[in-house]
């Protein structure tokens, strides 16, 4: 099979590596995508296991496509009817379409859908019908410089979707994200793990499924995953799969996962998060400000998300003060763990005062950010003062 797992442009490098360690092999690098060959066997295991990615696409067929009557001419003469069931319903995405420039979106889409539907017919079969709201196949029509990728999409709902999530928290990072900034982090589920500004709690929930070698998407319903709907799914080998992973997962944690916020709703939140990601019983939360928090262990990683902006940072100088104090308890109490810290590029993360080992630039949304990586130890030096110049633009109103 010929797979493309999507993510953000910057996430590429770490869902290159998670690819390695999961048996993919002879990566090739696309825009926000890597295209691999996979045995069935490892494009199942792929889909419960990988964290980074956000959908993975297998590709049929590539043809050339310089008007809409050329593509839709090649389209309809594909194995449809021996790749899907015309009891399916099926929609047609476009990708590449404003770069391609030789057509439009809904070129693309009546054309591909229209020659599909042909196909059937032309095999003797009723056309399967368009199904925009719950489809079971989707075509992913990718059109680069004249030629057009078909794909299925065999992830159904995206894969940041893990299936805890308790909404009400007003800056929740995607879990996808999460998992990349755990990964630069270099958390590897046996070291100590902290998230004092846990908010929703994303990062310590995918900790906890790290740390006990959880797949994220083990809890998968039957039909959920949409290549359970194309014509040569292999249940065997996908039960099969799924129970080799399933069995990998250890009893408990080999070090402690801890989460703690200031605000005991959000706590709360997390904690109900937790339990529908069952890994509740993995994780410690506490209701805390982060200036009164100690470390559980000698040694560990602190990974969090500053607050920033209106909605939970409140103004300006009392972010400024927080960042301060932030960059105290870390120096002060933190000596001998890494920190991972992620802020808004427009906020004075500089005033945290510690000089970070390295800056990852990642996109939280639309919002650009730094993920500052420090190595803590007894008199981390301290950065040089922020000029004034540097933080006068930072909005107060951009959530983090
Ligand atoms: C950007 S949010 C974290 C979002 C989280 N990563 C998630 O995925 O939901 C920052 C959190 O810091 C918390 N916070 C703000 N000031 C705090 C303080 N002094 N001590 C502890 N937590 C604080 C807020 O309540 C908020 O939930």
């Amino acid at each position: 099979m010929r797979l493309i797992a999507t993510c953000p442009e910057e996430i590429k490098p770490v869902l290159a590596a998670e690819l390695g360690e999961l048996g993919a092999a002879d990566l090739r690098f696309l825009y926000r995508a890597i295209e691999f060959d996979a045995t069935p066997g490892l494009a199942y295991d792929l889909h419960l296991r990988l964290r980074t990615a956000s959908r993975l696409l297998r590709v049929m067929k590539e043809v050339p496509a310089h008007s809409a009557p050329m593509l839709h001419s090649q389209v309809r003469r594909l194995h449809w009817p021996e790749w899907f069931d015309a009891r399916h319903g099926f929609m047609v995405e476009t990708v590449g379409v404003e770069a391609d420039g030789t057509m439009t979106a809904k070129q693309v889409v009546t054309q591909v859908r229209e020659g599909v539907r042909e196909a059937f017919a032309a095999a003797g079969k009723s056309p399967p019908r368009v199904d925009t709201d719950e489809p079971k196949v989707v075509i992913v029509a990718h059109l680069s410089r004249g030629r057009c990728a078909l794909s299925f999409d065999t992830t159904g709902k995206s894969l940041h979707k893990r299936g805890y999530r308790e909404a009400g928290h007003p800056a929740p990072l995607k879990e996808t994200l999460a998992a990349a900034i755990l990964r630069i982090a270099g958390y590897d589920g046996t070291q100590p793990f902290l998230d004092p500004m846990c908010g929703s709690g994303t990062l310590a929930i995918e900790a906890a499924t790290v740390a006990v070698r959880k797949a994220p998407q083990i809890h998968r319903r039957k039909g959920e995953f949409h290549f359970e709907w194309l014509s040569d799914f292999d249940r065997a080998l996908w039960r099969e799969t799924q129970d080799r992973v399933r069995g990998e997962k250890l009893d408990a944690p080999p070090a402690p996962v801890l989460a703690s916020d200031i605000e005991a709703r959000y706590v709360d939140m997390a904690r109900k998060s937790a339990l529908k990601a069952r890994v509740e019983r993995y994780l410690r939360f506490e209701t805390a400000r982060v200036q009164d928090v100690e470390p559980p262990a000698e040694q560990g990683m602190l990974v969090t998300n500053l607050p920033y902006g209106d909605r939970i940072g409140g103004d300006e100088d009392q972010v400024r003060r927080l960042y301060a104090e932030v960059g105290d308890v870390l120096k002060q109490r933190f000596a001998g763990w890494s920190a991972a810290i992620l802020a808004a590029e427009a906020s004075p993360y500089r005033t945290i005062g510690l000089k970070p080992r390295r800056i990852v630039e990642l996109m939280n949304g639309s919002i650009p950010c730094r993920l500052l990586l420090f190595d803590l130890y007894r008199g981390s030096r301290r950065a040089p003062a922020p000029r004034e110049h540097e933080d006068a633009s930072s909005p107060a109103t951009t959530p983090c």
